[in-house]
């Protein structure tokens, strides 16, 4: 029989999608997050992505410590990863899938459906101080902590 409803690629660029639990009801379904649990990290911040345009990208940007995952809680969109060695794509569209993304992670997010909403759990509070907005700096950033990690 045809799976209308295939597991998204499962990992790639050191990131990898989590399967959340879900109770399912005749009244409306229900997932849940809890930290330390389905993902490594405490919850610091959640914020959300919506009424983005068709066709508008979001994000192109790393960052030096926060954990996230991000959760296509309506609609659907594609992250790219990229660890500095390889890039990967995901299309998140079901509200039970999470992208993990460990740190030191540059992503894109594009091709959102109308009306989608982008969910993003973090492990820190916001900080500009953290981010690599620039490629080449988070390349640098990437090798220096490779380099430390040995
Ligand atoms: P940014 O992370 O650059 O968005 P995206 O990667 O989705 O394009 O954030 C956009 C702006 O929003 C930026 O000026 C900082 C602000 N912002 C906060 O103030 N708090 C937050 O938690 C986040 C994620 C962003």
């Amino acid at each position: 029989m045809t799976d209308w409803n295939p597991h998204p690629e499962g990992s790639g660029a050191g990131c990898r999608i989590v399967d959340l639990p879900r109770v399912t009801d005749p009244r409306g379904n229900l997932t849940f997050i809890e930290g330390g649990s389905q993902i490594p990290f405490d919850v610091a911040r959640v914020y959300y992505l919506y009424d983005v345009p068709g066709g508008e990208s979001r994000g192109g940007h790393a960052h030096q410590n926060l954990q996230q995952l991000i959760i296509a809680a309506a609609g659907s969109f594609d992250v790219i990863v990229d660890d500095g060695t390889e890039t990967s794509r995901f299309h998140l569209n079901r509200s039970y899938y999470g992208l993990l993304l460990p740190r030191l992670t540059w992503r894109e997010l594009g091709n959102f459906s109308t009306g989608s909403v982008c969910l993003v759990l973090a492990s820190l509070p916001y900080s500009e101080d953290d981010y690599y907005r620039d490629y080449g700096d988070f390349l640098a950033g990437r090798r220096a902590a490779e380099e430390a990690a040995r």
